[in-house]
């Protein structure tokens, strides 16, 4: 059985979320539900906060608002004292209505459009700009006070080809041979205050490639520094802190991450008198994946030959991380903790292609139609990357706390499928 901490509670054979019943939940709430832990999502920023002012001072970190953008978590962290890292307009309007400051919002777009730089400069938010071509837009434009840019280290990591973002093939950043072209561009159009910048993946469970990849970013804002005396007020590591999904997969240490950075940091800093720049990073997964939960009801068995499968509302337009990078995700029936994990099921959604498999072989309790199922580590990537594919209107949002409940996104209807479309005239 999975228990990944201290709110996922079995009592009396039931799920219950910091103290809420599952089966309460999708009883008044319907399903597919997603289901987030507010104290978890504060004890997750808390614990990275706590292990890296243990060893400097001036630290940011900026959630990663793609990870999972309903107001509620953003409201939270905000609360907490979280920085924000956005990547569309849309992010920005979410985080400035969650009560995020724009200086505390850092904007790192990849093939930005005038009009989205013009939004974000009446925004007053902190660009970090991905590409030349975006810098020369931007400064056209507007000559910020304080600009960023986001270097290309040439090491990139994660958990699937598609979420590496850093190394020769990524889209991502300024390669080094333009990196000092971008900072005397700016600096020459008036800009006084910078940062640097990387990402280079999501979904890291081992330090070195942070490592590595952080040495090459302080290299290159050394040489900016020699060359053009540019003094950085913050260096931005990225995101990406991995967290276990399978079984057999062990958490990176938070302590040793939060120790190897800050001290690779402050030796470099020191030696090479780069000053006293914020250490910033930016952890979307880290901070919610663990503390969502998709709920999901069971409608149909069915045996083959070959296989048995179990028929669930919640596919791929709800959580899409299986179908796109093959991700595993813990699984438990939450009507029946107690029951022994004596079959093999694959647990597919309603969608209409062959793709939507939530799991695979998965060992669990005889399941019945009308037992749910619980969705582990389902709080990052999960509502932010769903869609209303098949024509199904998105699901709801709960927030649990203390054993209390709140719905914090409505269910959409099925009028919200047709909402924003218009018949041209030939047709009416
Ligand atoms: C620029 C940037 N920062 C931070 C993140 C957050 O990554 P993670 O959720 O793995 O921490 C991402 C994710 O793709 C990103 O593109």
């Amino acid at each position: 059985m999975v228990f990944l901490h201290k709110f996922l509670e079995n009592r009396g054979g039931i799920l219950y979320i910091d103290g809420v019943s599952a089966v309460e939940l999708a009883d008044r709430f319907d399903t597919p539900l997603y289901v987030l832990i507010e104290n978890r999502i504060r004890e997750n920023f808390r614990e990275l906060k706590g292990a890296l002012l243990k060893h400097y001072d001036k630290i940011r970190i900026y959630y990663s608002a793609k990870a999972n953008t309903s107001l509620a978590v953003l409201k939270i962290l905000n609360n907490e004292g979280a920085y924000l890292d956005a990547v569309s307009p849309g992010e920005v309007f979410l985080a400035l209505k969650a009560g995020f400051k724009p200086e505390r919002i850092l904007f790192t777009g990849t093939n930005v459009r005038d009009d989205e730089i013009k939004f974000l400069v009446d925004s007053g938010v902190i660009i970090n700009v991905d590409s030349l071509s975006q810098l020369r837009r931007l400064l056209k434009i507007h000559i910020p006070e304080v600009l960023s840019v986001r270097v290309n280290p040439e090491i990139g990591a994660g958990h699937h080809e598609h979420v590496i973002t850093a190394g020769r093939n990524s889209k991502f950043g300024i390669w080094e041979t333009d990196i000092f072209e971008a900072y005397k561009m700016a600096l020459s159009a008036g800009v006084k205050r910078f940062g640097i910048h990387m990402h280079i993946g999501s979904g890291i469970l081992d330090i070195e490639p942070f490592l590595l990849a952080a040495e090459k970013m302080l290299k290159i804002a050394d040489q900016v520094h020699k060359k053009l005396n540019v003094t950085f007020e913050f260096m931005d590591f990225g995101g990406g802190i991995g967290v276990p999904y399978k079984p057999n997969e062990k958490p990176l240490n938070i302590d040793e991450f939060a120790s190897k950075m800050l001290t690779l940091f402050k030796r470099f800093i020191a030696e090479n008198r780069l000053g006293e720049p914020f250490f910033c990073i930016e952890p979307g997964r880290f901070i919610v994946c663990d503390a969502g939960v998709l709920l999901t009801r069971v409608n149909t068995l069915k045996i083959t030959p070959f296989k048995k499968f179990i028929g669930v509302d919640a596919g791929f337009n709800t959580l899409i991380r299986p179908a796109i990078y093959g991700s595993y995700h813990p699984i438990i029936v939450a009507n029946n903790l107690n029951g022994l994990e004596k079959e093999t099921y694959d647990v597919a959604g309603p969608l209409c292609e062959s793709g939507d498999i939530l799991a695979r072989d998965r060992r669990l309790p005889e399941v019945y139609e009308g037992d749910l199922l619980a969705i582990l580590n389902a709080g990052a990537y999960g509502f932010s990357m769903s869609s209303q594919y098949n024509s199904r209107p998105r699901c709801a949002e709960v927030l649990v706390k203390d054993s209390r409940c709140a719905l914090i996104r409505e269910r959409e209807s099925l009028e919200d499928l047709s909402r924003g479309q218009r018949l041209p005239d030939w047709l009416k």
